[in-house]
């Protein structure tokens, strides 16, 4: 008998998620002075995430949010239960930076399930699992396709040499950033065959991680004269890694990459990175205005799209001082 009951409340719990789950459009947001909103930042190991999370901070008072935020610390899983935890906390709103894009899903859909509005920020999940406009309002980000082709457009237009062998080193393994930044830079500089990939290989977007994998793949390719990496950390790390094996980064290999931080921006005015392709992380004030006209009714264009600016050395300079 107890099984029975049991068993009917189970079948009746999947049938109301599954309900939520079909509805073919994200939760409302009411109108209220001020909001419980959720941060849950994937990683605090690199200063772009910390520039992100320090951007949701500082727009928190201006926007009248009570802030949540939270630190999966590199770990999906963890990621997924500190949604859970704020779900938990009846937060009115969510934003999502997914680290990874399969992974990422349950927490979208039990934020959908909870009434929560989810906007996913500066990386998206799979789309053909979960939409906006749907299961979240909106994406509100770069184009990584579009920045991994306007690197490679900058080599083919500033590559001196006869034969350029590129090593590539790609961010985190099954994120958006990666995958699409990967995409964008192969697809267009194999278009010329001036250029040939010898090796391309996940960094992890980090620092160290990137500087360990180049110094693993000089040895196999010592040939190697351009470095593409999917983000400025991995570039510096590269950079270490070269100049530690007796490379001239700037003279002898051309690395290239994309965020646009300060470190990156010194490298290239010191000529030893070739160019940067903004990916903004100052995320605070656009997440206020797009969630302020959510709840205001409007409805949101399913990508906000960011658009990013291009760091070489005619204009690094210009720039190092509002850099992070
Ligand atoms: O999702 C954006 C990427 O994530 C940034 O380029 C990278 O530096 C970060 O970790």
């Amino acid at each position: 008998m107890k099984r029975r009951i049991l068993m009917g409340t189970a079948i009746a719990f999947g049938l109301a998620l599954t309900t939520v789950s079909a509805i073919a459009e994200p939760p409302p947001l009411a109108q209220k002075d001020r909001y419980k909103v959720g941060f849950s930042q994937m990683e605090s190991n690199n200063p772009w995430r910390i520039a992100e999370t320090k951007s949701f901070h500082d727009t928190a008072e201006a926007c009248n949010w009570d802030l949540i935020a939270t630190d999966a610390a590199g770990s999906a899983a963890k990621q997924v239960a500190d949604v859970d935890s704020m779900i938990a906390q009846g937060i009115d709103v969510l934003f999502l930076p997914p680290r990874e894009e399969k992974p990422l899903i349950p927490a979208v859909m039990k934020a959908k399930a909870a009434g929560i509005p989810t906007f996913l920020v500066d990386r998206s999940v799979d789309p053909n699992v979960a939409k906006a406009g749907e299961d979240y309002v909106a994406f509100l980000g770069s184009d990584f396709i579009d920045q991994g082709r306007r690197v490679a457009e900058w080599t083919i237009e500033n590559f001196k040499g006869d034969k350029g062998i590129i090593v590539e080193l790609e961010g985190t393994t099954g994120s958006s950033p990666a995958n699409d930044r990967k995409k964008g830079f192969d697809d267009r500089i194999l278009q010329d065959d001036r250029f040939e990939i010898v090796a391309s290989q996940t960094g992890d977007f980090a620092r160290d991680l990137g500087r360990q994998v180049m110094e693993t793949l000089l040895q196999a390719h010592p040939d190697v004269n351009i470095v593409y990496a999917h983000n400025d950390e991995m570039a510096i790390g590269a950079i270490q890694a070269l100049e530690l094996a007796g490379r001239k980064p700037g003279e002898d290999v051309l690395v290239v990459s994309i965020d646009g931080t300060r470190d990156a921006l010194q490298a290239i005015i010191d000529g030893k990175m070739g160019v940067t392709v903004e990916s903004s992380p100052f995320f605070g004030p656009l997440a206020c205005e797009v969630m302020k006209r959510y709840a205001a009714g409007e409805t949101i264009e399913p990508w906000v799209q960011v658009k990013d600016r291009i760091f070489t050395q005619e204009n690094a300079a210009d720039h190092i001082d509002e850099a992070y």
